[in-house]
């Protein structure tokens, strides 16, 4: 998938003045298809009208250049003022007699844009998406994308926003597991690219610079996207700690990101007693990734992001249910957030400091395995009595957020798949946040809007640590059934006091099961997010 821009200087739908001219131009592209948004004022002014020229607007000149095509549609039914409402035109004969040369104009309605709800951008969402369905699949290979008729807003922050969540829809409707990562395409024979390949976003004067950084950003975060999505779904056999550190130390080959990967030796100098007791049930090794993207002055405090590396999570001793136990190599996905999130803000050079870490293991029961009752020695001095072995995501982070203190961060943000108990609570729409720090839970509830890649708070407060209490040691690992994802977080709080912080589950939201199964991506389109628009 190719995304573009052309700017046409001088085109204006809006402006009476240069209506025809406008028309003429983006009408003599050489394309499958020419994407219009319109509004329910532009269908009533044109529906009014009724084949006289009472009410010159852009639909009633759109006609006039079409050879009555869009007044056909209308006949029939094909066009309409509901929102997210599609309608394909046809190249006819008379087209070519008035000089258009596109092959196609699709129109998408944009609804009632004078109502506040309807100027959103979860409005937009829809309506971008219907637009894109359209393009999949068929004869369409390339189309150009009129921007300024589908801002909902003339801000150009807001169009920027607009333009980077085409792409990132885009870019998931064009995702195909098996034509990146090498790895991939062992499995199966290569899955059919879709036949829509290249998107043009045509803007105006008046959006030319944010539309060019905005396709950027959105291609940047795509890429991301793609690599969060092919590590999640590369089965446990092939997608190994090993496997996720060279695939980060290849990333580093490519870009300017630096990675270091620490191996068991450096990870046991380092004293990391609870992340090694969950990696010792299995054969295969433990990885400690640490990427840094230097792009902000030297020295400015960086922007930590710790992701959940369990490669596969069977349980360990506290053995889980065999149903869909398949779903556990996604267990990965907070670590595959972190490697693609980094990925992106390389790709666009990011004028930030920002540190990516990686605890990753295998969560397996053997003769080697951590048993419950067992004590063990985080890197922070606590000593945690393991209850389960299951809840074994918390011990890996906790060891990484001691860790990280070393850069004096500006914030951290761990993000992991880290309890059932989330899934229960907010399903699959929402990442559940947790943060004691107002300043970022507004704007990581920001970035989650602006991507739609949203998050709901849940609480975090001293009423919930009593049930983390242990009878041998500093803090238990388990709280018991209520409220499982609080007091998830409420361990992983006790590792982050020098620091501001703030705990993403996205247990969720990481993957589809199902016949849709697969990895979503998120929440890199939220990371990226957050991470552009911060100060
Ligand atoms: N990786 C799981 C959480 C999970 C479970 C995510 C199902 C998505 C779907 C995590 O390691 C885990 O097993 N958590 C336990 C914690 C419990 C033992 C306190 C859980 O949620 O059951
Ligand atoms: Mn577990
Ligand atoms: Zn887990």
């Amino acid at each position: 998938m190719q995304f573009s821009t052309k700017i046409f200087p001088q085109a204006d739908l809006q402006s009476p003045k240069l209506l025809k001219s406008s028309l003429k131009t983006l009408l003599g592209q050489n394309t499958d298809c020419l994407i219009l948004g319109y509004s329910k004022v532009d269908f009533d002014g044109f529906s009014a009208a009724k084949g006289t020229n009472a009410k010159a607007g852009f639909l009633r000149e759109l006609d006039q250049a079409l050879g009555e095509s869009v007044n056909h549609a209308n006949i029939v039914g094909d066009l309409d003022s509901k929102q997210a409402t599609v309608c394909l035109l046809r190249a006819e004969k008379s087209w070519s007699t008035n000089g258009v040369k596109v092959k196609r104009v699709l129109l998408v309605s944009l609804g009632d844009v004078h109502l506040a709800s309807d100027r959103s951008l979860s409005t937009y969402s829809k309506v971008a998406r219907a637009a894109l369905k359209v393009l999949s699949g068929g004869s369409i290979e390339a189309a150009v994308w009129y921007t300024p008729s589908f801002a909902l807003s003339h801000k150009a922050d807001f169009i920027a926003e607009e333009v980077r969540l085409t792409i990132q829809y885009a870019g998931d409707q064009a995702y195909r597991f098996g034509v990146r990562q090498p790895a991939a395409m062992k499995f199966k024979a290569k899955d059919k690219a879709d036949t829509f390949k290249h998107l043009v976003f045509a803007g105006n004067e008046g959006c030319a610079k944010e539309l060019k950084a905005a396709v950027d950003q959105g291609v940047a975060m795509v890429e991301g996207m793609h690599l969060a999505k092919d590590l999640g779904n590369l089965p446990p056999n092939i997608c190994t700690p090993t496997y996720l550190g060279k695939t980060a130390q290849g990333l580093s080959k490519k870009t300017g990101l630096k990675v270091e990967v620490l191996g068991l030796k450096q990870i046991e100098a380092l004293g990391m007693g609870s992340f090694l007791s969950v990696a010792k049930g299995s054969a295969t090794p433990p990885q400690f990734i640490v990427m840094c993207h230097q792009g902000g002055k030297v020295g400015e405090a960086p922007i930590v992001l710790v992701g959940k590396g369990i490669t596969f999570d069977t349980g360990g001793i506290s053995l889980k249910p065999g149903e869909a136990m398949d779903e556990m190599k996604y267990d990965m996905c907070g670590a595959a957030s972190v490697i693609g999130t980094m990925y992106s803000v390389s790709l666009m050079k990011l004028k930030k400091n920002v540190i990516g870490v990686i605890p990753t293991c295998e969560n397996m029961p053997s003769g080697q395995a951590t048993r419950p009752g067992d004590i063990v020695k985080s890197m922070s001095g606590q000593t945690i009595e393991i209850l389960n072995t299951d809840a074994e995501g918390r011990l890996i982070l906790c060891d990484a957020l001691t860790y990280v203190e070393r850069f004096k961060p500006a914030a951290v943000i761990d993000i992991a798949t880290l309890t059932g108990a989330c899934v229960i609570a907010l399903g699959h729409v929402h990442s559940g946040l947790f943060s004691e720090d107002e300043t970022l839970v507004s704007e990581l509830t920001k970035a989650g809007h602006a991507s739609l890649d949203t998050v709901w708070r849940l609480p975090l407060d001293a009423a919930y640590h009593d049930q983390l209490k242990s009878n041998f040691a500093d803090v238990a690992n388990i709280g018991g059934r209520p409220a499982g994802s609080v007091t998830a977080a409420c361990f992983l709080s006790r590792f982050t006091e020098k620091y501001k912080w703030a705990h993403l589950d996205i247990a969720g939201t990481a993957w589809k099961s199902g016949a849709a199964k697969g990895s979503t991506g998120r929440p890199v389109p939220l990371l990226v997010n957050f991470l552009l628009e911060r100060k």
